[in-house]
């Protein structure tokens, strides 16, 4: 293991994964657990817009919610250890998979395909399944996204049978592990 040679006081814990993988509700129970600050990153996207994101999507079009999205993340410069949720499509630009890496300890939340479809499904919120096939559409883009969730993360949880507190508990112990004694607000050492 490589440690930091910089101060890492302010690594974050960014949390990526497909949607439906539960990245904010566990980003909640994170916050409850650890005290420290949580941010969405699709949160600042609409707030930039003044309106949802299925509505950006309609009105703008998924290039123009890319742009903000990668604005929003270069923009990120926490003073202090914040927990990052972050949208299912982010690690889909280049600048963006840099930004996250320099951000912190990237956590991905994997699920098996078919929980993660209906859960994305279920909440009818997601624009992207707003195709022909939705099942398909979202078939695709899983497989385009896995080798890049698994590229980019430094800690891997499988939701697929935890609730969102059991994912919490998950993540802070294998940041402990990597962190030997990790504390919320202290620093995490990199694995690469
Ligand atoms: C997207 C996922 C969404 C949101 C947008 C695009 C994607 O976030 O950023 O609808 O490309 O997968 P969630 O992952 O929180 O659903």
């Amino acid at each position: 293991m490589r440690y930091c040679i910089i101060n890492c006081r302010n690594k974050s814990i960014v949390l990526i994964g497909m949607m439906g993988a539960g990245k904010s509700s566990v980003g909640r129970c994170l916050q409850l657990r650890t005290k420290l600050a949580l941010v969405d990153i699709d949160d600042i996207v609409a707030s930039h817009f003044g309106t949802s994101i299925p509505e950006i999507f309609s009105k703008y079009g998924e290039q123009v919610f890319r742009e903000i999205e990668t604005q929003a993340l270069r923009e990120m410069t926490p003073a202090k250890q914040t927990i990052i949720a972050t949208g299912g499509g982010i690690v889909v630009g280049k600048e963006n998979m840099h930004l996250l890496k320099q951000l912190g300890i990237v956590v991905w939340l994997d699920c098996n395909e078919e929980t993660l479809f209906e859960r994305a499904w279920r909440s009818g919120n997601r624009p992207l399944l707003r195709a022909e096939n939705p099942r398909e559409a979202f078939a695709r883009m899983l497989q385009a996204r896995l080798p890049l969730y698994a590229k980019i993360a430094q800690i891997r949880v499988d939701t697929s049978m935890l609730t969102d507190e059991e994912v919490a508990v998950a993540i802070v112990s294998k940041l402990r592990k990597l962190g030997r004694n990790w504390r919320p607000g202290s620093p995490i050492p990199p694995t690469r």
